[in-house]
Parts: C-alpha cells; sequence; structure tokens
C-alpha cells in the first residue's frame, strides 16, 4: 500500500473515531461499522485511487482487497490510436456517418477473450473529425441486446439529437440525426446515456472521441497529424475478473466504479514511442468515477492548451494537470527537453500511466516559436456581475445522491432558460456534515465559463470554455452558461454511478 494512501487512511480513521458518538470503543471496527462510506471525508484524501467498497466492512481489511489502487503500466504494448471514422459521403459542407454500437470481443490480454462492446468494431470507438460549419447526417445504430442511446458530450446540438435517456434505441432500431458544426475547435467524446445502464455500457467500451476543427486551430502552429504527434489520449481504469472479463455487476460501486487496471486507448500496460520533438496529446478521462491528476516523472513543465470546450487563449504552462471524469485537456509536451530516451507520465502516487521511448538523438536545436495566442473568449463584466438565477446543490454519496435534494424524474423539467439567454449558476458540492466526495458537474448542450470559484477567479486552466467542472466537498462556483440551440437537456454529476442513481436534472432550453 502506498504511503500515501495509508497516511490519509489513518487520519480519516481519527477523524471517525471522533465522529462516532455513543460509541465507546474506538476502535477502527467498531466507529466503521455502520457508518459505512458516506460518512467519510475524503478531501484531501487520495479517494481516486481508492475503491470504498468494502470500507464500510466490519472486517474493515485495509488490505489490497479495500483498496483500487492503480497498478503502474508495465509498458509492453505499443499504444494503438482509434481510426479515424470514415465518412461515407462527404462534399463541400456536408458530411455523413453511420455510427454502430455493438458487442464484440476483444484481446486486451493475450490468449484471452474479453466480451466487449464498441461503436463500429470491438472496443471504444473511432474518432469522428467535424469542421465547423459542416452540415451533419448521423445514423445512429442500435446492434446491442440492450436499450442504449447515443450522446455527444460536449457538443451544442438541438436537445432533440442529443441523445440523453430519452432518446432510447431499442435493440435493432436505427434513427437519423442532423445537426450543423456551431462551435469552435474542440476535442469532444460521445458515449451511451440510457437511464441506470450508463456506467454499465461505458464500462465495457462504449466511448469514442469527436474532434471539431476550425480555421483557427487549423492555422495553429501546433502538432495536429493524428496518430503522430497529435495522439488522443482516453484513459480508464477497468477491473477485470480471473477470466480477463469486464463484469460490471461484479465489480460495480455505487460512488462509482474504479479499478486497478489503466487502459489507454484500450490498450493494457501502454507505452508510447514516438520521435524527439513536441507532441499533443488529447487527454479524455473516460473513466466512471477516477480522477487523475498528471505529471511527468522528470518533473518538467508543459503546456495546457485546451479544456472540454476548445483552446484556451494562451498556452498555461504547468508541470501536472487534473483531470476529473469527462473532461478533456490537450497538452503540448516538447520532449526534446528530455534528457534521456524515455520518460513517463505518472499519476498523483507516482503510477505509470505512459512510458514514452524517444526516437532520434537528443539535439538541443529549438526550432519554431512557440505559440503564444491560441484564441480569444471573452467574457465581459455584465456577465460577470450579472446575479445567480439557478443554484445546484450537489448532495450524497452512494444511493443517496440527489441534486437540490431531487432525484432524476425523466417527466420533471427542473429549470428552463432562453436560448441564447446568458444566466449564472451556481453550483455547490454541499458540505455533509461528515464530508462528502468530489462530484465533476457536467451540462449537456452547452460549453460554460467558469466566473469563480469559492468567489475567486478561476485558475488559468479552467478559464475556457467547459461542459464539466469538478468540485470538491464545500466547494461552490459560478458558471456562465448559454445554450445556442433549443431542447431538454440534462445535468448531472459524471460519475456515472451516481448518474445512474438519479443524481441528474433536466433543463429545457426555449
Ligand atoms: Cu458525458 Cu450526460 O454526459
Ligand atoms: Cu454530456
Ligand atoms: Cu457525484
Amino acid at each position: 500500500m502506498k504511503k500515501v494512501a495509508l497516511a490519509s487512511i489513518l487520519v480519516s480513521l481519527g477523524l471517525l473515531g471522533a465522529c462516532s458518538q455513543g460509541n465507546s470503543d474506538n476502535s477502527p471496527d467498531k466507529s466503521m461499522k455502520g457508518m459505512k462510506h458516506s460518512s467519510m471525508n475524503m478531501e484531501g484524501m487520495d479517494h481516486s485511487s481508492m475503491n470504498m467498497e468494502g470500507m464500510g466492512d466490519s472486517k474493515m481489511d485495509m488490505s489490497h482487497e479495500s483498496m483500487t489502487e492503480l497498478k503502474s503500466s508495465l509498458g509492453e504494448n505499443e499504444l494503438k490510436f482509434p481510426q479515424l471514422l470514415k465518412p461515407e459521403q462527404k462534399n463541400n459542407n456536408s458530411i455523413s456517418y453511420t455510427i454502430r454500437a455493438q458487442q464484440g470481443t476483444s484481446e486486451i490480454f493475450k490468449g484471452y477473450k474479453t466480451d466487449t462492446y464498441g461503436y463500429n468494431g470491438d472496443f471504444l470507438g473511432p474518432v469522428i473529425r467535424l469542421e465547423k460549419g459542416m452540415k451533419v447526417k448521423v445514423k445512429l445504430v442500435n446492434d446491442l441486446d440492450e436499450d442504449t442511446t447515443f450522446h455527444w458530450h460536449g457538443l451544442e446540438v438541438p436537445g432533440n439529437e442529443d441523445g440523453g435517456p430519452h432518446k432510447v434505441l431499442k435493440p435493432g432500431e436505427s434513427e437519423v440525426i442532423h445537426f450543423t458544426v456551431k462551435q469552435d475547435a474542440a476535442t469532444l467524446w460521445f458515449h451511451p446515456h440510457p437511464m441506470h445502464e450508463t456506467g454499465k455500457q461505458v464500462f465495457k467500451g462504449l466511448a469514442g472521441l469527436l474532434y471539431i476543427d476550425d480555421k483557427n486551430s487549423q492555422s495553429l502552429n501546433i502538432p495536429k497529424t493524428y496518430g503522430v504527434d497529435d495522439l488522443p489520449i482516453i484513459l480508464q481504469d477497468k477491473t477485470f475478473t480471473d477470466n480477463k472479463q469486464l463484469d460490471y455487476d461484479k465489480v460495480m460501486n455505487e460512488d462509482g466504479t474504479t479499478g486497478d487496471t489503466l487502459l489507454i486507448n484500450g490498450v493494457v500496460n501502454p507505452k508510447l514511442t514516438v520521435d524527439r520533438k513536441k507532441v499533443r496529446l488529447r487527454i479524455l478521462n473516460g473513466s466512471n468515477m477516477r480522477t487523475y491528476t498528471l505529471h511527468f516523472d522528470n518533473d518538467m513543465s508543459f503546456q495546457q492548451i485546451a479544456s472540454d470546450g476548445g483552446l484556451l487563449n494562451k498556452p498555461n504552462m504547468t508541470k501536472s494537470v487534473e483531470i476529473a471524469p469527462a473532461e478533456r485537456v490537450e497538452l503540448i509536451v516538447d520532449l526534446t527537453k528530455v534528457k534521456g530516451n524515455k520518460v513517463s507520465l505518472v499519476n498523483e502516487v507516482n503510477k505509470t500511466i505512459l512510458p514514452i521511448h524517444l526516437n532520434g538523438r537528443l539535439n538541443g536545436s529549438k526550432k519554431g516559436q512557440a505559440v503564444k495566442k491560441l484564441n480569444s473568449i471573452k467574457i465581459t463584466n455584465e456577465v460577470k456581475n450579472k446575479k445567480v438565477t439557478k443554484s445546484i446543490k450537489l448532495a450524497g454519496m452512494d444511493k443517496e445522491v440527489s441534486i437540490n435534494n431531487k432525484k432524476f424524474d425523466p417527466k420533471r423539467i427542473d429549470y428552463t432558460q432562453k436560448q441564447n439567454e446568458t444566466e449564472i449558476w451556481e453550483i455547490e458540492n454541499v458540505k455533509d456534515p461528515m464530508g462528502g466526495m468530489n462530484h465533476p458537474f457536467h451540462i449537456h448542450g452547452t460549453q460554460f465559463q467558469v466566473i469563480s470559484i469559492d468567489g475567486k477567479e478561476p485558475p488559468a486552466n479552467l478559464a475556457g470554455l467547459k461542459d464539466t467542472i469538478s468540485l470538491k466537498p464545500g466547494q461552490k462556483a459560478k458558471i456562465a452558461v448559454k445554450f445556442t440551440q433549443k431542447g431538454i437537456y440534462m445535468f448531472h454529476c459524471h460519475i456515472l454511478e451516481h448518474e445512474d442513481n438519479g443524481m441528474m436534472g433536466q433543463i429545457k432550453v426555449i
């Protein structure tokens, strides 16, 4: 067990001991019993690498069984990149695709056939690449044996095309949707959204990337050759059974299913071999609940150039980046700065996420100017000073999760908002007297701007467009939300099991 995790558990035990009123026996066993994990303060605890299941057990086994600590990548398998999806038709300004949700088997581990789900393939999905201004037609086909939906996470499309829980396709059904790409360049994604089944279907492999390009992104001097120096990185932690299956019912956790095995783009024990130059990593956290805080093992700096909804105004130089479930970041990593032939991307407890092997000799020559200006997103004082008109309170853990003390009801519209009108939403992760946990809050059909977090201006990496914001217990954020399209949209916690447990509401844009 990692030192950090152990230390924080001891701290928590102390905390719990103090909380267990009327219980003279403060042994960890007793104080944990009956309190379950909902009474634990997970803040500061390395909860992202822990499986809380079993912590409520009377046995209080603090051994490996009660933790889902991520294992380091052994770097055995070269990273693969998803195919770019070929359009069925493409002319001037219109493009059409077919996306099929299907079952398959994948050889994730040598010699084992794992039952998986995928889009247009056995596992995960292809990358759909669109340009701003394009008219898009997508035929959606459900070839699964169960209901599913096709949700475009981060895309500004009419509510009717958004693929929320109302838009179920039954096994064998298909549907054609149409939309026009109206937003700027961004790294978005798509995944299923059926009621109570999202966690399972994503866990089994349904997730794909959707890129939007625009004139600005195409003209910038940044790496942009797909699969060469512009690399998709889909992070997902999974637990496999002994015979290497993804048995969701067996491993699911009401507070978010975690795993000990990291897959990147579906590859276990990945490594990346790449030329010694600048590379762009487009990272999607496609995990059910785990948050990753990434840095390099040589502690080098890199640039974050984009967040969920597209390019930041200027690169943010940093040494680490936190990515909550559903969030995306784009990084530019200058590999010419690496001294040896290898550098590794590691997480908050220094587990190897991705070892990177460098081709080519060290040469100190620095070619090309670093890009200083990427985008021109603005936020006016008028918007900043607007009053809060929607307050969202996120609360609870386990099955007791809620938004404004309510659980999702498909027949209830929680809010309305006018199309193209900016409103200020205040999102609060209500501090439980006994703690709570992080909730990554997501809104469909919009890219919002963070005005403040706990009254302070957002850090540079949160100053761009966002569709998901992760809040710690007690944190409060003000965000400026504008919907450019009409329809009904979901807002919810993106811990998929919280969403499946009803931590979701809906807004009607009129
Ligand atoms: Cu990523 Cu409601 O979705
Ligand atoms: Cu979404
Ligand atoms: Cu949550």
